[in-house]
């Protein structure tokens, strides 16, 4: 039995932090054992927002290290930069021609996107969705591991795969979301306002990039409060965080003390935060030395992506001979 066609999208904007981890590159790892999984960072999406040139490939670069240090394996998975796939682009063509203006200004990202970017509102953020199904019908995937943001994306990919396949004949297959038995893990913010992310409360967002003495500063400063007043008291989420936090890369008998000490009530935070700091340094560290090393060794990073690439345009260029002659452009 051939393995099922996983295909993800890993943006390559921005420092990955904790929520990354265990929300996706976490389900990546699993799957990269038991799908046929393409993997890419989405540089051509992120033309979007005007990056500066200069700073585009040490992004991706970095996206990359740090994928690689926690534990995706490009032996296992393509692992690959969207550029590096012309298909992809030839696909986002093709499509194009059968996904209409107004569907697309419907779309609440694109509209949450013109409320904040009302200066560039270009056509590339019109079109991200179809960019988005591209990516994934490259491959004729049939699972997508995304987050709930992305839901509405996919649903667009499976309505244009519908509709390529009505139009000029059967030839994708609907994509669906990927969803994991335990439901995703969800890590909030250390000042316990919304999920941990990447752009919002640097202070209380933690990096895998971030050196120990941040980590512990970060930690120490995580939102608690009085502490319980009766015993086996319901905690708030925030405290709620910080124990899965700790149930996440301490021992389970550490773990199992603090629950202990706040079902009793005699809980002190601050001792719970000075183990949950070490732990976290000690989870963090290995992580973040590894994505350096990577990081400074330019011609592995470069062999990881060409290797990638040779992978994804093989299946690629499949896709794309068999949309062209569906569609007609089809003369040899
Ligand atoms: N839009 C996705 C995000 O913001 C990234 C992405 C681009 C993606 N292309 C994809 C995800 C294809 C899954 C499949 O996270």
């Amino acid at each position: 039995m051939s393995k099922e066609i996983v295909v993800s999208g890993i943006r390559s904007t921005g420092y990955l932090h904790l929520g990354n981890y265990f929300g996706a590159i976490q389900n990546y790892i699993k799957m990269q054992e038991d799908y046929n999984c393409y993997f890419f960072v989405a540089d051509y999406h992120s033309l979007t927002t005007h990056p500066n040139p200069k700073d585009l490939k040490a992004n991706v670069f970095r996206v990359l290290a740090e994928n690689i240090a926690s534990g995706l394996d490009p032996n296992k998975v393509a692992l690959y930069a969207q550029s590096d796939v012309p298909g992809i682009p030839e696909l986002f063509l093709l499509l194009n021609m059968i996904v209409y203006k107004g569907e697309l200004e419907k779309v609440p990202t694109f509209k949450d996107k013109v409320r904040l970017q009302p200066d560039n509102v270009n056509a590339g953020l019109l079109t991200y969705p179809v960019l988005m199904a591209a990516d994934i019908l490259i491959h004729r995937a049939l699972k997508v591991p995304v987050g709930k943001d992305q839901e509405q994306h996919l649903e667009m990919a499976r309505n244009f795969a519908q509709r390529f396949n009505n139009r000029y004949g059967e030839f994708f297959p609907e994509p669906q979301v990927f969803r994991f038995n335990n439901d995703t893990v969800k890590i909030m913010s250390l000042d316990g306002i919304g999920k941990m992310s990447k752009s919002e409360n640097v202070n209380a967002t933690i990096y895998l990039s971030d050196e120990d003495d941040v980590i512990r500063k970060k930690i120490m400063k995580a939102k608690t409060d009085g502490g319980p007043t009766e015993p086996n008291m319901e905690m708030p989420d925030f405290i709620q965080n910080l124990f899965l936090l700790l149930e996440l890369t301490a021992t389970p008998e550490t773990t199992a003390s603090f629950r202990a000490a706040y079902a009793n009530c005699n809980i002190r935070y601050g001792d719970m935060k000075k183990q949950l700091a070490e732990d976290m340094v000690n989870f963090v560290r290995p992580i973040r030395e590894k994505a350096a090393e990577l990081q400074k060794d330019e011609t592995l990073l470069r062999k990881i992506l060409k290797e990638g690439a040779e992978k994804a345009n093989e299946s690629a260029a499949k896709t794309i001979s068999g949309a062209r002659k569906l569609v007609g452009v089809d003369y040899y």
